[in-house]
């Protein structure tokens, strides 16, 4: 019988399938299905930078209207950080102690952020809580003409490098985009930060128009699965190259897509809009098509299929993909 267990950051997985952060994995009984349906691990919904700097900012405002006297900001700061344990972090602190008692398998925290302000002080309570490791999902979306790519990146590097000194004893991995400038040099350098993972890619709010109400619609929450090629396309250009693991994520709907991204090179995959619209049992059903593929192959394990078609490290990549990319149209007349 194959042999599906895999490592990951670092974190011994039974099977590479990551239930992905969203609202499957934001209640405990959620978590606790996810795991009998055969996750190989969760990454909880993140809680939001937002949602932490609103709660400082409304405990602040409190302690000025309770007439709380700050001697100094050491004493103000405790306070508050005493009010956003309390009112904002516990339910979600929470939710990690229940999931780390109730199930085995791996329990990755998320946390959205765009900036590296006060809110990576928090990150230690999630390492405290209990969770095998986090996830930092840098939702920044490019768009604003003023800043300049370096300028960008940078936010980034600054971000890891915060919460890196903060989080000591559990694995963080980062959920990046697709959308940057040369983002293969971008996840090789983020790589080498000394985080343990990067999830390749966020999806985010994909826009449409309404052209008979002239308004702006979004085209789904849920993703399609040709939206996996972009992640098969820079697995296999990255995998091997990197200083850490590569999980896949956006349009894996099925057992093929994971196999393709295992071969690509994935430590492992994370699934979110299959299970939406498939239900639970895709899981077992993904895990099981992975299985029977190792045992008609003869694969024993999965470090004998992961990134066999990664790119050669010595080929030049930008040569290959410019090939390709003639090929592609000369063939159609
Ligand atoms: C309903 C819903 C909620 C989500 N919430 C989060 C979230 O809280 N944090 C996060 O990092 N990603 C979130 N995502 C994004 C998913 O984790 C994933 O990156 C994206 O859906 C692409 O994967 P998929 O094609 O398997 O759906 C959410 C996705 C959906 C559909």
């Amino acid at each position: 019988m194959a042999d599906l267990t895999t490592r990951y950051m670092g974190l011994s997985l039974r099977n590479p399938l990551i239930a992905g952060s969203s609202g499957l994995t934001s209640s405990i009984d959620n978590i606790v299905e996810l795991e009998k349906a055969g996750a190989g691990a969760v990454v909880l919904k993140s809680l939001f930078e937002e949602q932490i700097a609103i709660e400082a900012n409304a405990s602040l405002k409190k302690a000025e209207n309770n007439d709380l006297i700050y001697t100094g900001k050491s004493e103000a700061l405790d306070y508050i950080d005493l009010k956003i344990r309390e009112e904002t972090l516990s339910g979600y602190l929470g939710l990690i102690r229940e999931a780390k008692q109730r199930t085995v398998i791996p329990v990755i925290a998320s946390i959205n952020c765009v900036t590296s302000s006060d809110w990576i002080t928090f990150a230690t309570e999630v390492e405290k809580a209990g969770a095998d490791a986090l996830e930092l999902n840098i939702a920044i979306m490019h768009a604003d003409h003023e800043i300049g790519s370096e300028e960008v990146e940078a936010r980034y590097f600054e971000i890891v490098s915060k919460v890196l000194s903060t989080v000591k004893n559990i694995p963080v991995a980062v959920k990046i985009s697709p959308y940057f400038t040369n983002l293969a040099h971008m996840v090789i350098k983020l790589s080498e930060t000394g985080i343990k993972g990067i999830v390749m890619f966020n999806r985010f709010y994909s826009p449409d128009i309404d052209i008979n109400t002239l308004t702006e619609k979004s085209t789904g929450t849920l993703s399609n699965p040709s939206e996996a090629a972009n992640v098969l396309r820079w697995m296999t250009i990255l995998a091997g190259r990197t200083g850490c693991d590569l999980a896949a994520s956006t349009g894996i709907h099925d057992g093929t897509a994971m196999i393709k991204q295992l071969l690509a090179g994935a430590s492992a995959v994370q699934v979110v809009s299959s299970i939406y619209r498939n239900g639970i049992e895709v899981i077992s059903s993904m895990t099981g098509d992975l299985e029977k593929y190792m045992e008609k192959n003869r694969y024993n394990y999965i470090d004998q299929l992961k990134g066999k078609l990664k790119r050669d490290e010595n080929s030049n990549v930008a040569a290959f993909e410019r090939i390709q990319f003639m090929k592609y149209f000369s063939e159609i007349v």
